[in-house]
Parts: structure tokens; C-alpha cells; sequence
């Protein structure tokens, strides 16, 4: 082994543990520390013919890495990064270079970016994408920071990253926050991916379907051209039995959904910037409302509801439930984008909207073959308004908007939840409508508070107020 090590990281958790045995598998010499050195000094024991050099100190972690020191954190996301960032600061040099790869808020990045910048070191805010399988044979990794530090860390990211047509998936995303801003935008998406897949699934189960057939209809999916990492792992995920009781494994998993808080970030950020993430939205609010599973199961037993029982052709359903799903993951991205591309405006970021729809081809949880569409789209006009008057999108949502409605209308009718389905149709349908109903609500804010409104008839910027009749109560 080396005197010094090429890379080091900084907690042992499952990602931090594949990461560092990705990295190694690339010929480079990886320090490790974690807090607890037991687990230090176990997983190094579990990989004693790997070039892992462990330590026990922060500071003979520091040591035992060659300048500039490339010192990547997988803590958990929140106090424990700054907490890290402190031990480190009094060991780093000049141009060392810290990377959290967590799922930090873009802001927080930004902060310690600064923070760190003023003291002379870089900072790396990366996105990793991929979950624990990823982090070991390739995530799909998106880091923000200065292009002297993706310069520098440049040979180990692309090294470890998944590759899609040789390409690997990881780019230089752009400056301070923007990689982990990215990241969140990701996990956006990956939340309405989910939900929409779910809501397919729940119109299946009403059609009477078993899980072994909705696993087939999945797999088929994943030949076509929703081929995707989610739509495949739905079809294991229905295919799985139990081995207790042999029943679906799905069958037995309460329906109360958890999350961590990316896809509320993703809301709260839209909101900061008057964008419409509707889709992603109904997905994060299907998880807050599934959470309530008492109030449900009350409420079930005391509002009525049309039957939730789908006596429809099969083969029909299945051919719509695709088009719906395909035009709403659509409309879904379209959102993602159009929130990136207008903090990529307000903060002059630069994103590359094409190249990062790319390096998600791989590694990362959205990855998916309709990725390649965006990014031609991209391509083909880096000033695409939206995603939705790319012409192959154009084309597919026209298309494919017949059966759209009718899943969302049979849906309604039977009394079956789809919201991300008819939010992303409410918004397509907003979206291509061009007169709104507006006018009205323009007259009642000039009604009671005299807003002013501008006129049909007159040039664009004048405003009017109307003299309303008074009201008698
Ligand atoms: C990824 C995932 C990963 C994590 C999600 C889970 O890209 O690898 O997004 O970051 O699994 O954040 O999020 P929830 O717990 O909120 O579903």
C-alpha cells in the first residue's frame, strides 16, 4: 500500500461503506473513519485484501491523506455534517477539499461552502443517487461547487459512477448549492414516479388483478418504453412472497407511507418561486394522507363511496393505465424542470437541464430509458420554454391524452384516490388552455379590494378598476 491514501471517507453507515468499496475497486487507496471505531476496524477486518487504511482519529484520518486531501462525508444529512466540518477544520490545509454526498439541504451546502471557502478550503455539496446497490457499482453522483474542485475530484467521481453508453453519470452541476439543489429536484421527481406507479397499481387491484399478474404487466412495462429502475423493482416488489405465510409480501406491508423530507423541501422551494409542482404535490400529500391511517380506517366506515370495483376489459385498462402513467411521469419531469430551470435563472447557475437529465439515465432511482428524450429535447432548443412543447412530448401527449382522461374519469367515478394522475392532467389541461377563468377572479379581487385588472381590449400593462355595486346584506 501507499504511504498516503488517494481518498477518505467519513462515515461507515451501508453508503458511505459501498461508496468507499466503489472508489477502492478503482485503484484508489481509501481511508476510512467513523465515529464508533468497532465499526471502523469490522468493516476494514470484512475487506482485508482491499486497500482500505482505517483510523481512529480525526486527525490521523487527516494525516494519512495525500494533498490537496479529498475527504468525502456520508453522515447523516443535518447537524452531524457541521459537526464533522468542525473536527475537520483545524487539520485541513489550504485547497483540501470536503465533499458531503448526503441528502443536505441545498441551502445548508451553501452556508458551509461559504463557510468554508472564508477558511481557504473547498467544498462539495454532491448529490449520490442510488441507494445502497448504487453507491457499490455505480450511483449516478451530482456535485455542486467550484469547477476547481469537480476538476479535482473529477478521476474518482467519474470512475465511480454508473456509465450509460460508456458516458458516466455525473457531471459538474454547477456552483455552491446547485448539486444538492439537483439531488432534491431528483427526489421530487423519484416521489411522483412512485406515486404514480402506486396509483396504476391500485386501479389493477380494482380490476381484480393478483400481484403475480400485476408483476407481469410491470415487467412487460420495463421492455417498453417506460423502462425504468422504479417500474422494474415494482415487479419484483409484487412478485415477492412472504415466506411466513406465503402470501404477496405487498399484501402484508401497511399502507402508511414514511419520508424524510426531500419531497417537502421540493414543495417548499416551488412555493418559494411561484412554480407548479402539482404532480410532485399529490405525491408528497398521498404520503401525508396515507400516514393517517386511523383517521381512514374511521372515516371508511362512515362516508360512502361508489364501489371500487372495475368491471373493464383487462387488456383495455392495462393499455390506458401505460398512456396515463406515461403522460403524467411527463408532465411530472416537465415540473422538475421548470422548477430547476427557474433557480437556475434567479441564482445564474447555468444548469445544464439536457446534461442532467442525462447523467440520470443511470445509477440514480429515476433512472429511466425516456431520460434520452429530454435530453435530445434539450439539445435541440437549450431554450425550451417546457418540456411539454418539445416536439416528441408534444406528440406523445397528444397522443396518449385519450386514455388519460378516461383513467382519470373511471377513476373518479368509482371512487378511486389518483391524485398524481389528474394533478398532472389539471395542469396539462391549465397549461394548454388559453383563455382561463381568471377574468372572473381578476373582478373579484377589484371588487372588494380594488386590485385593478388588465382588459382583453387594451394594450397589455394598463389597469382598470370597475366601480362595483355596492353589497346589501
Ligand atoms: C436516492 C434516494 C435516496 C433516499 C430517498 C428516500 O436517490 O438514492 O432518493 O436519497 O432513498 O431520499 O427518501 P424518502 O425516505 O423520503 O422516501
Amino acid at each position: 500500500m501507499n504511504n498516503l491514501s488517494d481518498f477518505g471517507l467519513i462515515g461507515l453507515a451501508v453508503m458511505g461503506q459501498n461508496l468507499v468499496l466503489n472508489v477502492e475497486s478503482r485503484g484508489f487507496q481509501v481511508s476510512v473513519y467513523n465515529r464508533t471505531g468497532d465499526a471502523t476496524d469490522a468493516f476494514v477486518a470484512a475487506h482485508a485484501d482491499k486497500k482500505l487504511v482505517p483510523t481512529h482519529t480525526v486527525a490521523e484520518f487527516v494525516q494519512s491523506l495525500s494533498k490537496p486531501r479529498r475527504v468525502m462525508l456520508m453522515v447523516k444529512a443535518g447537524a452531524a455534517v457541521d459537526a464533522v466540518i468542525e473536527q475537520l477544520i483545524p487539520l485541513l490545509d489550504a485547497n483540501d477539499i470536503v465533499i458531503d454526498g448526503g441528502n443536505s439541504l441545498f441551502t445548508d451546502t451553501e452556508r458551509r461552502d461559504a463557510w468554508l471557502t472564508a477558511k481557504g478550503f473547498r467544498f462539495i455539496g454532491a448529490g449520490v443517487s442510488g441507494g445502497e446497490e448504487g453507491a457499490r457499482k455505480g450511483p449516478s453522483i451530482m456535485p455542486g461547487g467550484p469547477a476547481s474542485s469537480w476538476e479535482a475530484m473529477r478521476p474518482i467521481f467519474e470512475s465511480i459512477a454508473a456509465k450509460v453508453d460508456g458516458a458516466p453519470c455525473v457531471m459538474h452541476i454547477g456552483p455552491g448549492g446547485a448539486g444538492h439543489y439537483v439531488k432534491m429536484i431528483h427526489n421530487g421527481i423519484e416521489y411522483g414516479d412512485m406515486q404514480l406507479i402506486c396509483e396504476a397499481y391500485s386501479l389493477f387491484k380494482a380490476a381484480g388483478m393478483t400481484a403475480d399478474e400485476m408483476a407481469d404487466v410491470f415487467d412487460a412495462w420495463n421492455e417498453g418504453d417506460l423502462h425504468s429502475y422504479l417500474i422494474q423493482i415494482t415487479g419484483k416488489a409484487l412478485r415477492q412472497r412472504d415466506p411466513e405465510t406465503g402470501q404477496p409480501m405487498v399484501d402484508l406491508i401497511l399502507d402508511k407511507a414514511g419520508q424524510k423530507g426531500t419531497g417537502q423541501w421540493t414543495l417548499m422551494n416551488a412555493a418559494d418561486n411561484a412554480v407548479v409542482v402539482s404532480t410532485i404535490n399529490a405525491a408528497v400529500e398521498a404520503r401525508v394522507l396515507s400516514s393517517m391511517k386511523a383517521l381512514r380506517v374511521a372515516a371508511s366506515s362512515q362516508l360512502s363511496g361508489p364501489e371500487a370495483t372495475l368491471e373493464v376489459d383487462r387488456q383495455q385498462l392495462i393499455a390506458q393505465v401505460h398512456d396515463a402513467l406515461y403522460a403524467s411521469k411527463v408532465l411530472s419531469y416537465a415540473q422538475g424542470l421548470d422548477l430547476m430551470r427557474t433557480m437556475s435563472d434567479k441564482k445564474d447557475w447555468a444548469l445544464d437541464l439536457g446534461g442532467i437529465a442525462s447523467i440520470w439515465r443511470g445509477g440514480c432511482i429515476i433512472r429511466a430509458r425516456f431520460l434520452n428524450h429530454i435530453t435530445e429535447a434539450y439539445r435541440a432548443d437549450p431554450t425550451l420554454p417546457h418540456l411539454m412543447l418539445a416536439p416528441f412530448f408534444k406528440n406523445l401527449l397528444n397522443t396518449n391524452q385519450q386514455a388519460w382522461r378516461e383513467v382519470v374519469a373511471l377513476a373518479a367515478s368509482h371512487g378511486i384516490p389518483v391524485p398524481a394522475f389528474s394533478a398532472s392532467l389539471s395542469y396539462f389541461d391549465s397549461l394548454r388552455t388559453e383563455r382561463l377563468s381568471a377574468n372572473l377572479l381578476q373582478a373579484q379581487r377589484d371588487f372588494f379590494g380594488a386590485h385593478t385588472y388588465e382588459r382583453v381590449d387594451k394594450p397589455a400593462g394598463q389597469w382598470f378598476h370597475t366601480a362595483w355595486p355596492e353589497v346589501i346584506e
